[in-house]
């Protein structure tokens, strides 16, 4: 490979030229090698934030990102591997219910997770709300459990996408996160070091999510997929929105007992039907349904016919959690202190400021505010009403839990003014607004 003078590769970027596929193999390689200080990689990323990447760009920097570590073959484990992505929101908790329902229909899912970022919540501080569970396996272990259950849930190991890491956690503090091409390589760098096949992908926009926009949940969708397809691995991506929670529970406990009601078939209405929508997709991306619609339906008869909860159980068992909160979710241990919020006047909820309230929940100690933070698994909110629904002056809105009292005046606020109340009904958004395949973008309208 040729070598290059960094600063003529920064200097590049700054001035709006985009980079040779060379160029950027040298830098991230560069990098790497700790050739290249945090600050010259600190001051491209500002460039690249500023002034874009092109497609290529973003396909060589994600290229670049996925070989600086691991890449798993999973090629002996018989099946198609697919996996989901959603790129977060609050109270979405869908992998917990569809990889379990997924694996059942007989798909292999090998689903590697994050941690709860800002006021979103994470599946693997979720499945550690579970007594015992160890999403720290070795890659031999990852195999091993994948192959025996088709299923395996763990968190990212320092093998995987090492460069990523480095990368994000620069991006963290020099406020070069939110780059459409620099999120699509870092996120897409992790999931094609699974080893996938496939992929389901979840973008999500609205108050609650990273993208505020449907415009900039397109641009994320539409790169994200280019990237993946690019790679040789069939990707469908949902656009969905986060105008409101996903369910009724946030906090990482309180969103697994909600998990366990959706497989034993008592979910709400919008967390299932996106869970299911998701799943068939996965289904009939594996090779088991021949369309999305029957994988839909075979994602329904697994939870009807119990073999999807009986392998999330099984799952837990075998990564050393403790399956008798599975089976009697109620005895979980309470948090010490339970409060409601009531609503201030009477009428309907017309709006959710999905953001102020995943903040509420992680003032009760559901997410992190630094990095060393510890997560509370019992804290959390139930709401009690969601977009649309009726209210009476007084009634109860939402019930929150936490182990830190001080916090409880300050959290009743938040609700209160997150949560509108007006006298003129509104419909709850559409959950699904687009579906991005290679193909281009369809309108979901049903
Ligand atoms: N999640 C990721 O993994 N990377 C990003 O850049 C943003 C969200």
């Amino acid at each position: 490979m040729n070598s290059y003078n960094i600063t003529s590769l920064i200097k590049k970027k700054r001035d709006k030229q985009a980079l040779e596929a060379d160029e950027i193999a040298y830098l991230i390689r560069q990098y790497r090698r700790d050739a290249v200080p945090d600050y010259q990689m600190s001051a491209f990323l500002m460039a690249a934030y500023l002034n874009g990447m092109n497609d290529e760009e973003a396909s060589v920097l994600t290229r670049e990102m996925l070989h600086s570590g691991k890449v798993m073959d999973l090629s002996d484990v018989p099946g198609i591997k697919v996996d989901k992505h959603s790129t977060g929101g609050v109270g979405d908790k869908t992998s917990l219910i569809l990889a379990p329902i997924v694996a059942a229909c007989g798909v292999p899912v090998p689903m590697i997770s994050g941690r709860g970022l800002g006021h979103t919540g994470g599946t693997l501080d979720k499945l550690e709300s579970i007594p015992g569970f160890n999403v720290n396996l070795d890659l031999d272990r990852y195999v091993e459990v994948l192959r025996k259950h088709n299923l395996v849930l763990v968190g990212q190991t320092d093998e995987i996408a090492p460069a990523d890491k480095r990368m994000y956690a620069l991006r963290d503090v020099t406020a070069t996160v939110e780059s459409i091409p620099l999120i699509a390589g870092s996120i897409m760098s992790k999931k094609l070091a699974e080893g996938i096949d496939a992929l389901v992908l979840d973008v999500k926009f609205g108050s609650g999510a990273f993208m505020k926009t449907r415009e900039e949940a397109l641009e994320l969708a539409g790169r994200l997929v280019g990237i993946a397809e690019e790679f040789g691995k069939k990707t469908i991506a949902y656009l969905t929105s986060m105008e409101q929670p996903l369910g009724c529970h946030i906090g990482n406990w309180l969103e697994v007992e909600e998990s366990i009601g959706c497989l034993n078939g008592n979910g709400p209405e919008d967390l299932m039907s996106l869970s299911h929508q998701l799943a068939g997709t996965m289904i009939y991306l594996g090779g088991k349904a021949e369309s999305i619609e029957e994988g839909v339906e075979r994602s329904r008869q697994a939870v009807q016919d119990g073999s999807a909860i009986r392998k999330l159980r099984d799952i837990v068992l075998e990564q050393d959690g403790s399956a008798d909160y599975i089976d009697r979710p109620d005895d979980y241990p309470k948090a010490a202190t339970s409060f409601q919020v009531h609503a201030g006047s009477e009428g309907y909820v017309t709006a959710m400021d999905t953001y102020r309230i995943g903040m509420a929940a992680l003032e009760l100690g559901a997410g992190r505010t630094s990095k060393e933070d510890e997560i509370d698994p019992h804290a959390g909110i139930i709401l009690k009403k969601k977009i649309g629904d009726p209210v009476k002056e007084g009634e109860t809105i939402a019930v929150c839990f936490t182990n830190n009292e001080v916090t409880t005046d300050k959290v009743h606020l938040m609700l209160q003014d997150a949560i509108t109340i007006n006298d003129v009904w509104k419909q709850a958004p559409e959950l699904i607004t687009d579906v991005v395949t290679r193909e281009g973008v369809t309108n979901w309208t049903r």
